[in-house]
């Protein structure tokens, strides 16, 4: 069983996905470091390009019948089994990379992301399992363990639980005009 663990840069994937990954016994996979270790990045300006394509055929070829987690903002895009995405509170977003130094448009970009839930609709275009899980005001093993129980109940699909409408004036003056 493959997991992918995605959301928004800073919502908590990796940390999550350790102790996700501690929890149930299968293998923590970080998407940027298999990508290095194949070289399917393309260096384009300051971000590293990943060709998904290749990546998708990496992950059918050295994962099959593997227990994995896949930690990536990507790794919804993969072919896997279940996809958890996380959520974070816009506002606390915001405070968590501001904290990360994140430059304006970066900032912008995520936070806009996020506002309007990127992740989760791609996820939701590209597979039928797909599990939302609000992290605002949670631990992180209080996420791993929300994720746990939602599988040992045999839910597969969990979606549309957050709205972070009544965010947007406070994330406003952060986003690009
Ligand atoms: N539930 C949580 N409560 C409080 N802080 C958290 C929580 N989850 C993660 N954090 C903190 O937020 C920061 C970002 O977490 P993390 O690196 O796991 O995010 P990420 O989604 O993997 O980011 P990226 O997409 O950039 O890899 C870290 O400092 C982490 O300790
Ligand atoms: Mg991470």
């Amino acid at each position: 069983m493959i997991i992918a663990v995605t959301g928004t840069p800073g919502v908590g994937k990796t940390t999550v996905s350790e102790l996700l990954a501690q929890k149930l016994g299968y293998e923590y996979v970080s998407i940027k470091k298999l990508a290095e270790k194949k070289d399917l990045g393309e260096k384009i300006e300051d971000e590293i390009e990943i060709d998904i394509e290749k990546l998708a055929e990496v992950v059918r070829e050295e994962f099959k019948e593997k227990n994995i987690i896949l930690d990536s903002h990507l790794s919804h895009l993969l072919p896997v089994d279940l996809v958890v995405v996380l959520r974070l509170n816009p506002e606390l977003l915001l405070k968590r990379l501001l904290k990360r130094g994140y430059m304006k448009d970066k900032l912008s970009e995520n936070l806009e992301a996020e506002l309007v839930d990127v992740c989760l609709i791609e996820a939701i275009e590209e597979h039928e399992n797909v599990i939302e899980v609000d992290t605002t005001g949670k631990t992180p093993e209080e996420v791993a363990e929300e994720i746990v129980t939602l599988m040992e109940k045999g839910i597969k699909k969990r979606v549309g639980i957050v709205d972070w409408s009544e965010s947007y004036e406070k994330i406003m003056p952060h986003l690009r005009r």
